[in-house]
C-alpha cells in the first residue's frame, strides 16, 4: 500500500454504484411520486450536476446559517471531537458534497495519525471527483475510496467490502449538514440502525443536527431573498425535462417553504401557479395540475437534545457529547456505538 504516494490518482478509487442514480430508477420514482396523492419527488434527485452546485450556493447564503454554524463548531472543536474517539481511525462520510467542512476533521486526525483512509459517499459523482482531487492534492497522507451511490447502497457496499472488519482501526462515520433531518422518524431509525449494524462498539457516529428555533429564522433559511433555494427546488423539474423529455414550464411552479409546528419540520413544496397539463414523454405520462396544487419535495426536521438522545438510544448508540456554535443554533453530536 502506497499510503503517501505523491501521485494523487494512485491514492484514489471511485466506485460507481448506479442504483438510485440510473435513468430507469429515476423514471420509475418520478412516475410513482407524481402519480401519488399528495404528489412528491424524492430529494436525492436534487443533486445532479447543476443541483449539487446550487446547493453549494445555498450553503453560502446569508440566511442559510446551518453550514456556517457547523463549520464554526468544527473549526473550534475538531481536536476535542476526534479525541473523543480513540485512534487510529478510518473515516466514512455519508453525503460528502464539497467536503469543505470535512477538512477540519481530516486535519485534526492527521495531527494524531500519520495517514488516513477516507471513504466519502455521495449521490453526485461530479462532487466526489472534484472534492477528492482537491483533498488528495492538499493532503499527501490521505487515501480515498469513494462511492457514488445513495446511502443504503453504499452502506451495503462498505459492509460487503469488509472495510469495517479490519480491527486495527476504529471507524468514524460522519453525517453532516443536518441531513438526518431529511428523513422521517422511522426512516432515521432505520438509517441509524443500518449504520450501527456495520460498526463495532466504541466506533463513533458524528452527526450534525439543526435545532428548533424561531419560525422566521427557519423559514428564511429555506426561502432566501435571492431565490437560490427556489432555483434549487425547481431544478428538479428542469432535470425531469432534460432526462425524461418532459415539458414542465418551470416558471409556472413556485417554491414554497412552510414550518409545520406539530411535526417540527420545514416542508418544501413546488406549487403549480395555474391549472396546467405536463407531459413526460419518456414514461408516457400526462399529469394535470390544479392551480395551487403542490408537489412535496423535502422535509427538514428540527431537533432538540432530548430527541437526539432518544434517537441514539433507540438505535444502539449513546449520545456521548454535544457541541454547539456560539449562537446555539446548531448541534454537533457524538453517538458512540454501544
Ligand atoms: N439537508 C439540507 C437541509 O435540510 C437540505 C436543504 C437545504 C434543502 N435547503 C433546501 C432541501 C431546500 C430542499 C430545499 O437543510
Amino acid at each position: 500500500m502506497s499510503d503517501s504516494h505523491s501521485d494523487p490518482s494512485i491514492r484514489f478509487t471511485l466506485h460507481m454504484l448506479a442504483r438510485g442514480g440510473d435513468s430507469d430508477t429515476f423514471a420509475e420514482d418520478v412516475r410513482a411520486g407524481l402519480g401519488s396523492r399528495p404528489r412528491f419527488l424524492l430529494p436525492k434527485y436534487f443533486y445532479d450536476g447543476l443541483g449539487a452546485q446550487l446547493f453549494e450556493a445555498i450553503c453560502r447564503l446569508p440566511e442559510y446559517y446551518l453550514t456556517r454554524a457547523e463549520s464554526e463548531i468544527l473549526g473550534q472543536h475538531s481536536d476535542e471531537i476526534v479525541a473523543a474517539v480513540c485512534g487510529p481511525v478510518r473515516l466514512i462520510e455519508l453525503g460528502s458534497g464539497s467536503a469543505d467542512k470535512t477538512r477540519y476533521l481530516i486535519e485534526a486526525l492527521l495531527r494524531r495519525q500519520k495517514e488516513l483512509h477516507y471513504f466519502p459517499v455521495d449521490i453526485s459523482d461530479v462532487s466526489l471527483e472534484r472534492s477528492s482531487e482537491e483533498l488528495l492534492h492538499v493532503y499527501p497522507q490521505l487515501r480515498i475510496t469513494a462511492y457514488a451511490a445513495d446511502y443504503f447502497t453504499a452502506l451495503q457496499a462498505l459492509a460487503d467490502a469488509g472495510v469495517i472488519e479490519r480491527q486495527d482501526k476504529r471507524t468514524i462515520v460522519l453525517f453532516l449538514g443536518s441531513n438526518i433531518g431529511n428523513f422521517d422518524e422511522e426512516e432515521s431509525r432505520e438509517f441509524l440502525r443500518a449504520i450501527r449494524n456495520m460498526l463495532h462498539p466504541e466506533d463513533g457516529l458524528l452527526i450534525g443536527a439543526d435545532l428548533k428555533k424561531s419560525v422566521d429564522v427557519l423559514l428564511a433559511a429555506y426561502d432566501d431573498a435571492l431565490g437560490v433555494t427556489s432555483a434549487f427546488n425547481r431544478n428538479l423539474l428542469v432535470r425531469i425535462n432534460s432526462e425524461l423529455d418532459a415539458d414542465f414550464d418551470v416558471r409556472k411552479f413556485e417554491h414554497r417553504a412552510h414550518y409545520n409546528e406539530r411535526m417540527g419540520r420545514v416542508e418544501i413544496h413546488l406549487v403549480s401557479l395555474v391549472k396546467q397539463t405536463v407531459r413526460i414523454r419518456a414514461i408516457d405520462l400526462e399529469i394535470h395540475f390544479e392551480e395551487g396544487e403542490s408537489i412535496h419535495t423535502e422535509n427538514s426536521y428540527k431537533f432538540d437534545l432530548e430527541q437526539l438522545g432518544e434517537l441514539a438510544r433507540q438505535t444502539g448508540f449513546s449520545l456521548e457529547k454535544t457541541w454547539h456554535d456560539s449562537a446555539q443554533r446548531f448541534s454537533f453530536n457524538l453517538f458512540a456505538a454501544v
